[in-house]
């Protein structure tokens, strides 16, 4: 069973909670890093939970939420080993999979329409990596 690390601030509280219901429906084993209300909370601390989850292997995969999208992204990818791609349209979501290797994925509650957030996560999660010519350049990304 694939298992997908999710975490927010309070701005990503409730597309958060909608992801976690889309992931159990996919079977998924989904582990919450919080935050756990729209009280408001200091995103990197979720991001960093959420990445060193990944980083780590306790999770395949994550998923962050903020109003933006931007700072828990920034957090994430501050952990060695987290290419994590803040996506806006279904387009970048594929393409942050298939050329990236995205291995987390962030969306901004503020700025993305809930239905639109919700194709873009369902795209992302079912969209494997090419490999060939994008594996070395994900190789180079994982030196840094
Ligand atoms: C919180 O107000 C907001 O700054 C945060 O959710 C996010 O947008 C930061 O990048």
């Amino acid at each position: 069973m694939e298992r997908i690390a999710i975490a927010c601030d309070h701005g990503g509280y409730e597309l958060k909670e909608m992801i976690a219901g889309f992931l159990d429906s996919q079977e998924v084993g989904v582990i919450d890093c919080g935050t756990d209300s729209t009280e408001s909370v200091d995103y990197p601390i979720y991001g960093k939970k959420c990445a060193e989850m990944v980083a780590s292997g306790e999770a395949d995969r994550g998923i962050v939420v903020c109003g933006s999208g931007i700072g828990i992204s920034i957090a994430a990818n501050k952990v060695k080993g987290i290419r994590c791609a803040l996506c806006t349209s279904e387009e970048m979501a594929e393409l942050s999979r298939k050329h990236n290797n995205a291995n987390m994925l962030a969306l901004g509650a503020r700025t993305t329409d809930p239905v639109t957030a919700m194709n873009i996560l369902i795209k992302w999660y079912n969209t494997e990596f090419e490999g060939g010519r994008h594996q070395r350049r994900v190789d180079m990304l994982d030196e840094m």
